[in-house]
C-alpha cells in the first residue's frame, strides 16, 4: 500500500509521496527527501550513523518507521544551519574526523547532548556518544572536541 504523509524536517513541511508504509525515517530522509547527512551502515540500531532527533530525542533512524513521526519535529544535521556550527568547527579543529563517515551522526549526537548538558563531564561524553561507532580516529579527539564547545559555550555566556 502506498501512502502520502507528511514530514516536520529541519522546521520544513515535507511531503512524503507513493511511499511504503513501512519504510523507516532514514531510507525516507535519504532516498525520498535528498537530506544525506544520515549515513546507514548497519541498519540495526548498532552504529549510530543514522542518528537524528525525532520530537527531541536522539534516535536511530534505521530504526523508526517514518510514517510514526509525522506528528514530530525532526532534525538532521542539515537543520543545524547552513554555515558550519561550533560543533562541526570543532571536529574539524580538533582532527576528530578521518574518513567522515560516522561524523554526522556524532555531530547530531553532540548537539543533543550539549542541549541536555551544558556541563558534560567526561563519562557523560562518554556514554551519550557511547551509541556512535566511529572506526578511524579513536574516540579521544572526538570527546576533545564536545569539551572544546561545552567550555567555548559556557565562556561566551559570561
Ligand atoms: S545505520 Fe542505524 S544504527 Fe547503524
Ligand atoms: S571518522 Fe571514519 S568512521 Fe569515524
Amino acid at each position: 500500500m502506498s501512502e502520502i504523509y507528511t514530514l516536520h524536517v529541519n522546521g520544513q513541511e515535507r511531503e512524503v509521496r507513493d511511499a511504503w508504509i513501512g519504510e523507516n525515517l532514514l531510507y525516507v530522509l535519504r532516498e525520498r527527501l535528498g537530506l544525506m547527512a544520515a549515513k546507514g551502515a548497519c541498519e540495526q540500531g548498532e552504529c549510530g550513523s543514522c542518528s537524528v532527533q525525532v520530537g527531541g530525542e536522539l534516535v536511530c533512524a534505521c530504526l523508526v518507521m517514518a510514517a510514526a513521526a509525522v506528528d514530530e519535529p525532526i532534525v538532521t544535521v542539515e537543520g543545524l544551519g547552513d554555515a558550519p556550527t561550533d560543533v562541526q568547527r570543532a571536529f574539524v579543529d580538533t582532527g576528530a574526523v578521518q574518513c567522515g563517515f560516522c561524523t554526522p551522526g556524532l555531530i547530531i549526537a553532540a548537539h543533543h547532548l550539549l542541549e541536555q548538558h551544558s556541563e558534560p563531564t567526561e563519562m557523560q561524553i562518554r556514554e551519550e556518544l557511547s551509541g556512535n561507532v566511529c572506526r578511524c580516529t579513536g574516540y579521544g579527539r572526538i570527546i576533545e572536541a564536545v569539551q572544546q564547545v561545552a567550555v567555548t559555550r559556557r565562556e561566551g555566556a559570561r
